[in-house]
Parts: structure tokens; sequence; C-alpha cells
């Protein structure tokens, strides 16, 4: 391919120019590196003029003869990021829940590689984003703190201040099978969705888990059918048990209740896969207020745990 004949000329050149100027050729204003190991970085988003809108993410290597930086040209990758412009931030979020649900893949089987030996799930679960960065996209420095969900894991929420091509380069490196597309939804979900749920939903305390809104305009909302409106009612009924979850055990006021910020998560993206298709606040406009106040108006819904 003819950008990346060009790009090896240009990678050569850097390395051979590491102490001379650069050409001007070359755009790393929006470049990042990230440690891969003790000898390798990868750069995010390196630009290169003559590909507008085309920047490329590639491993460097260090090379103990020559001592340089050398890319390594098997792991070069372009990334366009006009296609953050287009991606669907809602798709995004589902995938991040439960991405074979949404593409279609099979369901994984066996633990992901990255799943630490200490983690208490097992299977297609530890294959889940949410599983290993949180509902809250916080990982070990939000609700997964500990619990049976603990992995240890970062979060990816500081990633949303990284440019597209880092973020899109780590998702990539997961070894999942997501195709470009996806990664862009998942990309745009990250930079441009995430909220800080602890703003709205308490923490710690003897209220922890309760949600901080307004439950009056959330009943309003929740039962509002428009697009404008959250559209509950129509799939869980007024009492939210119209649809029952896991096994007909739990409905929406238990969900909403013990796992609030997972509720969060689904009143703003949606449910995976789910048929009918359960709508995404963040697509239709709502804002993080309104989704406050319907989750909520959601934890005074019944519950079918006591
Ligand atoms: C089995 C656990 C696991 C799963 C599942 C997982 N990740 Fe990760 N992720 C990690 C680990 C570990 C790192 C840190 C290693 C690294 O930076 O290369 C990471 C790093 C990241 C980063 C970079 C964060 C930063 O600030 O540098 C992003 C973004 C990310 N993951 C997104 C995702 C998305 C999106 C999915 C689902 C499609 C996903 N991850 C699924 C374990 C996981
Ligand atoms: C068009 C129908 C529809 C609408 C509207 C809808 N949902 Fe859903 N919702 C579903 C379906 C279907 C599921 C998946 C049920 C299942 O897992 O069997 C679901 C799942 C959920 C879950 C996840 C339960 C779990 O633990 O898996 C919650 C919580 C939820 N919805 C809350 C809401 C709230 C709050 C609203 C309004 C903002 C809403 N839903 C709007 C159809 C809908």
């Amino acid at each position: 391919m003819k950008a990346k004949l060009l790009l090896v000329t240009v990678l050569g050149l850097l390395v051979i120019s590491t102490r001379a100027a650069f050409a001007g050729d070359v755009d790393w204003s929006k470049s990042s590196a990230s440690p891969v190991d003790a000898d390798t970085i990868t750069i995010f988003g390196l630009g290169y003029a003559p590909t507008p809108g085309v920047a490329y993410n590639v491993d460097f290597k260090f090379n103990q003869t020559t001592l340089i930086f050398e890319p390594v040209l098997s792991t070069l990758a372009s990334i366009d990021e006009s296609r953050l412009g287009t991606a669907d931030a809602a798709r995004g979020g589902r995938l991040y829940d439960k991405w074979w649900k949404v593409t279609g893949a099979n369901e994984p089987t066996g633990n992901h590689s990255r799943y630490p030996s200490t983690g208490q799930k097992s299977g297609a679960d530890t294959w889940r984003c949410k599983e290993c960065h949180g509902w809250d996209n916080k990982g070990k420095d939000g609700a997964y703190a500990s619990g049976s969900h603990y992995t240890g894991l970062a979060g990816v929420y500081d990633a949303r201040n990284k440019n597209s091509g880092y973020v899109f380069g780590k998702i990539s490196q997961h070894g999942l099978t997501l195709s470009e597309q996806d990664i862009w939804d998942l990309t745009k979900f990250i930079k441009e969705t995430l909220v800080e749920m602890d703003k709205y939903i308490n923490f710690t305390g003897a209220s922890k888990k309760a949600a901080t809104g307004d439950a009056t305009l959330g009943k309003a909302l929740y039962e509002n059918t428009g697009t404008g409106g959250g559209q509950c009612v129509l799939c869980h009924g007024a009492d939210g048990t119209a649809l029952k979850f896991d096994g007909g055990t739990l409905a929406v006021g238990d969900v909403a209740n013990d796992n609030p910020w997972e509720t969060l998560h689904k009143i703003r993206f949606g449910h995976p896969g789910s048929s009918p298709a359960m709508p995404s606040a963040v697509a239709n406009g709502l804002t993080i207020t309104d989704q406050i106040n319907i989750l909520t108006h959601a934890q005074t819904l019944t519950k079918l745990v006591p």
C-alpha cells in the first residue's frame, strides 16, 4: 500500500534523524507515548502530513546494537481520526457492557488473558469491558474497589483525556473480535460520554448507593413515552416489574438499588442485544440531570427481593 510505503520512509527518516531537526512532514503534536515494556514504547496518533486526517500507531523497540528506538513495522496501524465524527457512542456504551451481544460474535470461552488469576469471575464475564474497568469506568478506584468483582485493574476514565489514536490503539491491543467500527464506537463512548458517577450516586456513608436526583421529576420522565422521555414505562411497567431479570428474580427496583452504576449505564446506553431494543437516553438527548432523576425514581420502585 502506498501510505504504508510512505510511512516506512518517514519512519526510516525518523530513526536516522533522531538527533537532527525534522523536515516538517511528521506531526508529533497529537501524539503520545506509552511504555509497553522496558524496551518498547508505542507512539499513538503520530501524524503524517501527506495523508490528511490519518495518524498512525506504531511500536518502537530499542535496538541494543544501534542504541536507537526503531519502529516495529508489524505493529503499524493507521488511525483515521475522522471516523470519530461518525461513530456511535451509544452503541459503544452497549459494546462496553457486553460486546458480543451487540456484534453477534460468538460468546468468548475461557478466561481473558488479562483477567487476574486472583479474580473471582471466570469464562465469558472476564471478556466484558465493564468486568475489568467497572460500570463507573474507574476499575479498582471505583465500585469494584472491593467485593466479588475486584480485579485490581485500572479504569478507563482518565483515558477520555487522551487523543483518540491512543484510546483506539489501547482497545485494539486487547485481542477481542471487534471490527474497526466497533473500536471507533468504543473510542467515542470513552472520549465523549463518560461522567463522574460519584457526583450523582453516594459512594460512601449510610446512604451509600443512593442516587441524589429528584424522584418526582424522574417519575415524569420514566413515564414519558416521547423521545424526550425515558419511555421506561412502555416495557418495564409503572412499578418496574413488567420485565423480570435473572431468571425472574429481579425487577428494575432491585437492580437500581443494588447496582445504581450498572442501572445508570443502561439508562444512558440501553441494554445490549435486548428485544425489544431498550432506548439510550444519551442518544435521545436527555441530560445527565434527567438520567439521574430517572435513576432516583427507579430506586423507589417495587423490589422482588425485599
Ligand atoms: C480482562 C480484563 C480486561 C478487559 C475485559 C478489558 N480490558 Fe481494557 N485494559 C485491561 C488492562 C490490564 C489494561 C492496562 C494495560 C495497558 O494499558 O496496556 C487495559 C487498558 C485499557 C485502556 C487504556 C487505559 C489508559 O488510560 O491507558 C482502554 C481505553 C481500555 N483498556 C478499554 C477497554 C475496552 C473498551 C474494553 C472492552 C472492549 C476492555 N478494555 C476490556 C484489561 C481489560
Ligand atoms: C423498548 C423497551 C424498553 C424500554 C423503553 C426500556 N427498557 Fe430497560 N430493558 C428492556 C429489555 C428487553 C431489557 C432486558 C431484559 C432481560 O434481560 O431479559 C432491559 C433491561 C433493563 C435493565 C437491566 C436489568 C438487568 O439486570 O439485566 C434495567 C435496569 C432497565 N432495563 C431499566 C430501564 C429504565 C430505567 C428505562 C427507562 C430509562 C428502560 N429500562 C427503558 C427493554 C426496555
